[in-house]
């Protein structure tokens, strides 16, 4: 008996100084690096996709990059996701060396697909990654980085470098958090001719509404989202600008838990504007106003939340 309990000790002694060798290691070794591939593409920036890059960034890359210091995307500090470390989007304006204006193309798509900088850094999910946009969308952001409008016009200032968390690097080591792989095969847009289909694309691989409105961000699947936990039945925990906490909500068409009741009008105040029937407070960031989408792209998601299975899932609105 006295000689088993010998051997548990020096077992659990042997677990302990390697969980401590490990963690010791995952701090000195911080976020693994990859190699990245050297993509060979140029973008021809013409006028189509120069306003519907615009209209992309503004939706997709603004909430995180834009500054409010410099009113370009220089990038700031981001406060909301304080368990992962101390963070600070990047300077992503034309300028040479504060900003990518010395990246190629085919550098910038490759990042947006996998993660992954030239240099082989990887960039957990705090940079967004676009892993089912359609390459046409993906191209019209990259002509708009390079298009001088006053947001990317080149521009000096540098934010701190920034400094992982110890959960951030032990999942990183783990595997957890990882470049997602570069898509073998193109990715055509949605035919818009079909409201269902147009829906779909929008909510669940051009803005992504899934990702916040599922279940949680560790049980999202990306690459299929209609896997994902949940999928738009709400509930995600998320912080808010102030830091405060709020749940993000069912917009599956159930009765009684989601929007099943709502006219399609009130769906489009509520995505455009942040309004909701009944009175209720306006909706709060992360939900932004998408002002940006026309009624019909509204319509369309609406169209494609009708098709979802429903999901009775009831959240409470957040204080
Ligand atoms: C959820 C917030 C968020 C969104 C949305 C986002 N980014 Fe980022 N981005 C970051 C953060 C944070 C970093 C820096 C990460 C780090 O330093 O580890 C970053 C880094 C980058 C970098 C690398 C810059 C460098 O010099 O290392 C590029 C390029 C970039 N983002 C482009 C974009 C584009 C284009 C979009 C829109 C399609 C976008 N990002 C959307 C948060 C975001
Ligand atoms: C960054 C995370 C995030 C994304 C992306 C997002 N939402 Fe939201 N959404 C929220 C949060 C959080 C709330 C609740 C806000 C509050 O309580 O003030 C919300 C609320 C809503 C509501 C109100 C529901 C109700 O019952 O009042 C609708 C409708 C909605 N979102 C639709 C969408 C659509 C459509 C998209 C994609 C175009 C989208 N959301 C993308 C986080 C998000």
């Amino acid at each position: 008996m006295k000689k088993a309990i010998r051997y548990l000790a020096l077992l659990l002694g042997i677990v302990l100084v390697a969980a401590g060798g490990f963690a010791a290691f995952v701090a000195l070794r911080g976020i693994p690096s990859y190699k990245a591939q050297k993509l060979d593409l140029h973008v021809d920036a013409t006028p189509t996709r120069l306003e519907r890059g615009q209209k992309l960034a503004s939706m997709l890359c603004a909430s995180c990059h834009l500054d409010p210091n410099t009113g370009k995307l220089t990038g700031r500090q981001m406060e909301e996701a304080p368990q992962f470390g101390a963070i600070y989007s990047k300077n992503i304006t034309a300028h040479k060396t504060a900003g990518i204006g010395s990246w190629s193309d085919g550098d910038l798509i490759y990042l947006l697909r996998t993660g992954l900088k030239p240099d082989g850094t990887y960039l957990p999910p705090y940079m967004a990654k676009l892993v089912n946009i359609s390459d046409e969308d993906l191209y019209s952001i990259v002509a708009f980085l390079r298009s001088g409008h006053p947001w990317v016009q080149p521009d000096n200032t540098r934010q701190p470098d920034t400094k992982p968390s110890f959960l951030t690097k032990f999942l990183c080591n783990i595997g957890a958090m990882k470049p997602f792989p570069f898509p073998t095969r193109p990715i055509p847009g949605p035919d818009t001719t079909n409201p269902v289909q147009w829906g779909k694309y929008i909510a669940t691989a051009q803005l992504e509404c899934f990702s916040c409105h599922s279940k949680d961000f560790s049980t999202n699947d990306y690459f299929t989202p209609e896997k994902s936990k949940g999928f738009f039945g709400g509930g995600n925990e998320m912080v808010g600008m102030d830091g405060h906490k709020l749940k993000t909500l069912n917009i599956t068409m159930d009765a009684e838990t989601g929007i099943g009741t709502w006219s399609e009008a009130s769906f489009i105040n509520a995505v455009k504007y942040g309004q909701v029937p009944n009175g209720q407070p306006a909706l709060r960031l992360p939900m932004m106003p998408y002002t940006n989408l026309t009624d019909a792209e509204v319509k369309a998601i609406y169209a494609y939340l009708k098709t979802v299975p429903p999901v009775k899932n009831k959240v409470e609105r957040s204080e």
